[in-house]
């Protein structure tokens, strides 16, 4: 567990502990995630979906998968970020996706964010993954200045996507023929 302290606006120090997140903290983190979403255009703000998968990842972090940190201050989570394990063909090794990296907009610039990222990578280096890696908007010239600061580097590579269709909605192929031979 990390902890520093802050000075607020009335100049007493204030300290914001950094430590595993629990599932009481899951209202506090969907509305970090929707502070994060709004300003990230390629998502959406769905707070329902954003519980839900906050709830695997919970989960994920139970078995030893994934870690969830937050940065808590004056009882209320002010600050959150995620990683998750993936195997790396390149490196031959475990290495993590970092994701959902923000802090409240009113207490950024204070240290909150290095913090929790110090915290990722001590996670990382326990479980002895090879490297971290994350995805960026080009266009978030704080963030890309905060992660410059923590020795992250570009890389040539481009993210694309693609939706799965949900389960309801697929017809398999016996289906399909089922389907066709009703509606003859
Ligand atoms: C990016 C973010 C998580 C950094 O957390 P933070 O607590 O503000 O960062 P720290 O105080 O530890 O580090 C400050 C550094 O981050 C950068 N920075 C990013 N956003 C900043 C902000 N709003 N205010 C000040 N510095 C900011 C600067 O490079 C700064 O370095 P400097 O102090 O030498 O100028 C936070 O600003 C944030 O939540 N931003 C909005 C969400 C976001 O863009 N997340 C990243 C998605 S990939």
């Amino acid at each position: 567990m990390f902890s520093h302290t802050q000075s607020s606006l009335v100049s007493e120090t204030v300290s914001v502990t950094v430590r595993p997140a629990r599932i009481t903290d899951l209202p506090g983190l969907v509305e970090l995630l929707c502070q994060l979403f709004s300003i990230e255009t390629d998502f959406e703000v769905r707070p329902a979906r954003h519980a839900r998968g906050l709830r695997l990842l919970l989960g994920a972090a139970r078995r030893g998968r994934a870690y969830v940190v937050v940065a808590e201050r004056l009882g209320e989570v002010v600050g959150m970020a995620t990683v998750q394990i993936v195997v790396s063909t390149v490196e031959g090794a475990r290495s993590g996706w970092i994701e959902d990296v923000v802090v409240r907009d009113d207490l950024r610039g204070d240290g909150i964010g290095t913090s929790l990222m110090a915290s990722l990578s001590h996670w990382a280096r326990t479980n002895g993954l090879a490297r971290l890696q994350l995805l960026t908007d080009r266009r978030n010239r704080l963030a890309l200045a905060f992660y410059d600061r923590l020795a992250f580097q570009p890389t040539h590579m481009i993210c694309l996507r693609s939706r799965c269709p949900r389960k309801t909605q697929e017809i398999g192929p016996e289906r399909q023929v089922r389907k066709r031979r009703q509606e003859r």
